[in-house]
């Protein structure tokens, strides 16, 4: 059982490291998981690279410790750029991912463990400048989310403003002290304990990714502890990892460090590991919504085709669902409508479908076609929510073949899989049906 799940991991791992060839710079990472039939739950795809060999980012399992009266499973970031085999290039093919900061680590944990971790410990042992900025021990609040398609499924996410850094200080510190020290705490008497309970497996390998800022890098792997060392199991500060003075840990004290309120509810990630690059998909996190106002066949420059009008409005229940979420969610309730994106089953229709018209905003909206997935997408829409509230906001677009000539070319019984995004940093895009 055990084995099956290792070989799962690192087929996985494999897998995506081997789709490497066929995704475009910049590519989805989808090939692994999309395999599947249309409709595609996980539609959003992620629009993040998360192929190793485009990015130098590492992590590995360090060690596990106690610190200020908590005990910590830690792991170091490393920049190994001599890894990224697809970086040994410079100029225009050398993928982005190779020169980009870290801003998030997120783990694919069991959903059980969620509520067991609330706390990461940053810069263990560390206590220096790079760069003109010192970085000693913090620690930060950080949650999971339960997957909403797979409640078996979690993921722990560390995006701490603390943790986002220049690459070039992450290389220091693996100069120094081998790489980033990144812990997340084990609240006492829960179920999950050790690295074993959360990657559910009893080698412990931990399947990660590491974002950038604009999240369009995640380098997702696999790391193994079977060689974890045995961390301190007292409160004795470790040995100084860097050569000035070392403060020890403070003492243990029953009260677990600063921060520790109760972690906000869980918030539904969707799609596959390290799921959408979105921060949430979820419904109610943005009131923004499309559906079909009319479809007429027109002939335009001797071609005929179906003309498609989409009404953008605000969903009422959407948006009081939203305005009603926790000030800790991730919500997007009174954003201007950035990007709709449409999914075609059908991938024949790229060049069948001409640029969109948003009425009553006066301005014509290109369509785009993502590089590497059946995506149609209207981008830079930047219809405030006060317009939509002033009336109809209408997107049109044609279709003029010779592939497709109608919406029922390419959505399966012409109702398209959409979503909504509310700028470019994709926070809040839930999807849903255009009817
Ligand atoms: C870069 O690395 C790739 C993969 O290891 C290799 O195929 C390619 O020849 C290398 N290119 C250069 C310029 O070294
Ligand atoms: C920490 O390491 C010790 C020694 O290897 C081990 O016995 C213990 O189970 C580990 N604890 C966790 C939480 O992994
Ligand atoms: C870090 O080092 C500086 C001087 O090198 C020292 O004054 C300071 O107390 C140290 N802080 C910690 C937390 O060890
Ligand atoms: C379809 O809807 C748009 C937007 O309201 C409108 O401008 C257009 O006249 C409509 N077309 C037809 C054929 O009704």
């Amino acid at each position: 059982m055990s084995k099956v799940l290792l070989l799962a991991l690192l087929g996985a791992a494999a897998v995506l490291g081997a789709s490497a060839e066929s995704l475009s710079a910049g590519g989805r990472r989808s090939l692994l998981q999309r395999s599947g039939a249309f409709p595609d739950p996980e539609f959003p795809f992620c629009r993040c690279d998360a192929r190793m060999r485009a990015s130098p980012y590492r992590l590995k399992v360090d060690s596990n410790i106690t610190y200020g009266g908590q005990s910590w499973l830690c792991f170091k970031v490393t920049v190994n750029l001599a890894s990224a085999t697809l970086c040994n290039v410079t100029g225009p093919t050398r993928p982005k991912c190779c020169d980009e900061d870290m801003a998030k680590i997120e783990f694919n944990i069991d959903a059980q463990c969620v509520k067991d971790t609330n706390n990461a410990l940053l810069f263990y042992g560390v206590n220096t400048t790079i760069l003109g900025k010192t970085y000693s021990p913090v620690v930060t609040v950080i949650s999971g989310d339960v997957d909403k398609d797979d409640s078996s499924k979690a993921v722990l996410r560390i995006s701490s403003s603390e943790l986002k850094m220049p690459q070039a200080v992450a290389s220091e510190m693996t100069k120094r002290i081998g790489g980033v020290p990144v812990c997340f705490n084990v609240r006492r008497n829960r179920q999950c304990a050790t690295l074993q309970d959360y990657f559910k497996n009893p080698q412990a390998y931990a399947q990660y990714a590491i974002f950038n800022s604009d999240k369009k890098c995640c380098p997702t792997g696999v790391t193994g502890s079977t060689n974890i060392p045995p961390g301190p199991v007292t409160q004795s500060p470790p040995p100084p990892l860097v050569p000035v003075a070392q403060k020890p840990p403070s003492p243990p004290s029953p009260a677990p460090p600063a921060v520790s309120p109760p972690p906000p509810p869980p918030r539904a990630p969707g799609g596959p590991f390290p799921y959408c690059n979105c921060d949430t998909r979820s419904g109610s996190s943005n009131p923004w919504r499309a559906t079909i106002a009319n479809k007429t066949m027109v002939t335009t420059s001797g071609r005929t085709g179906e003309r498609v009008c989409l009404r953008l409005f605000i969903d009422a229940d959407a948006s009081r669902a939203c305005n009603a979420l926790p000030a800790t969610a991730f919500k997007c309730c009174k954003t201007p409508l950035h990007k709709i994106e449409l999914r075609a089953d059908n991938t024949n229709c790229k060049s069948s479908v001409g640029p969109g018209q948003l009425t009553g905003h006066g301005k014509d909206v290109p369509v785009t076609w993502d590089s590497s997935t059946p995506v149609l997408k209207f981008t830079n829409l930047a219809i405030p929510i006060e317009r939509a509230a002033a009336g109809p906001v209408f997107l049109c677009f044609q279709f003029k073949g010779p592939s497709c000539t109608r919406l029922t070319d390419m959505c399966t019984n012409g109702i398209c899989r959409a979503a909504v995004f509310e700028s470019a940093s994709n926070t809040c895009c839930p999807p849903f049906d255009v009817k």
